[in-house]
């Protein structure tokens, strides 16, 4: 399985095909994620099938485009997909209140909303690799009735949502803030920053997943990335938040901050070596999924 492939199967996307035989009323139809594995032609009933923010991932990277539509979409040419994102001129998006959809410039949630349930997407594929795991146990070394261990961390806690959900999944959680946010939540807190937390620690044990979610400044990203590497086990994920700004204004430091160019640095130091295989979900505020190979 390709790690798109995996991706895929935890976020499940309505197949394009499918859709598009059946989408009569496609404004009524609209999917957050729409996958194709053909070399389909996208035209303007495609784009309009996604909801605003939505994004349709082709595995064939010869996909072609309706000319007319290169100004409403953004495409990003991942190792072995294709994301396409709607960007229309005249934007779309589920007013919540309503439940209804509305232009941009009439809704009522002042724009752009943050569509990324991220505590939910984090936990399915916390869920998947526990699952992955213990498959592997049972069927490849013969161990059964022996609870999966998976150790989680999380760099930057606040309130976290996470946190939570995760420790019906985790067997060990652990969490790492400058304020005094977690004591309680985690099984072991430590209130200091992320680089004292790295120089401090002897890990005899690896983690499963890292979510970094701490200061978002693009060096202090990098450096959490770059120890995040060095701490999880092979096969395991880390996490990256904030990843995928809305606009210009989310390049606030209060933000998403510059948390974004955390991208190329991926790809150029570990993606082209081989050593992690990487997708950004291009979710406002976006989420960046690397795993260790
Ligand atoms: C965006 S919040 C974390 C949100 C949480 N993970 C969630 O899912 O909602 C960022 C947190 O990182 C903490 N932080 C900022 N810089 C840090 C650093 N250098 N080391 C550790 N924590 C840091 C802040 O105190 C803040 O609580």
């Amino acid at each position: 399985m390709t790690f798109i492939d995996f991706v895929i199967n935890v976020i499940k996307p309505v197949n394009a095909r499918t859709l598009l035989s059946k989408c009569s009323n496609v404004k009524t139809n609209q999917h957050d994620v729409i996958l194709t594995n053909n070399a389909i032609f996208v035209n303007e009933s495609v784009l309009e099938s996604l909801v605003y923010d939505g994004f349709l991932i082709s595995t064939d990277l010869s996909l072609s485009i309706e000319k007319s539509l290169l100004s409403e979409y953004e495409c990003l040419v991942l190792p072995d997909c294709v994301m396409i994102k709607r960007n229309t001129g005249v934007l779309y998006c589920l007013n919540k209140v309503e439940s209804d959809l509305v232009p941009v410039s009439q809704r009522i949630v002042p724009p752009p909303v943050e569509t990324l349930d991220h505590p939910t997407a984090i936990c399915l594929l916390a869920k998947e690799l526990k699952g992955e795991r213990e498959k592997f146990r049972y069927f490849e070394l013969g161990i059964k009735d022996e609870k999966e261990k998976f150790r989680y961390l999380e760099l930057g806690v606040r309130n976290s949502p996470v946190i939570d959900k995760m420790k019906l999944i985790a067997t060990e959680t652990h969490g790492v803030d400058i304020n005094d946010c977690g004591k309680g939540k985690f099984d072991t807190f430590h209130q200091m920053t992320t680089d004292k937390y790295f120089e401090d620690s002897l890990f005899d044990d690896k983690f499963d997943m890292i979510f970094v979610d701490a200061c978002h400044n693009i060096e202090n990203v990098i450096k959490d990335f770059n120890n995040a590497f060095c701490s999880i086990r092979s096969g395991g994920i880390i996490l990256l938040h904030d990843t995928y700004p809305h606009s210009e204004a989310y390049i606030n430091p209060r933000l998403c901050s510059t948390a974004y160019q955390v991208g190329p640095h991926i790809r150029d130091k570990y993606a082209k070596k081989n050593l992690v295989t990487y997708v950004t979900l291009p979710f406002q505020p976006g989420l960046t999924v690397v795993r260790k190979t």
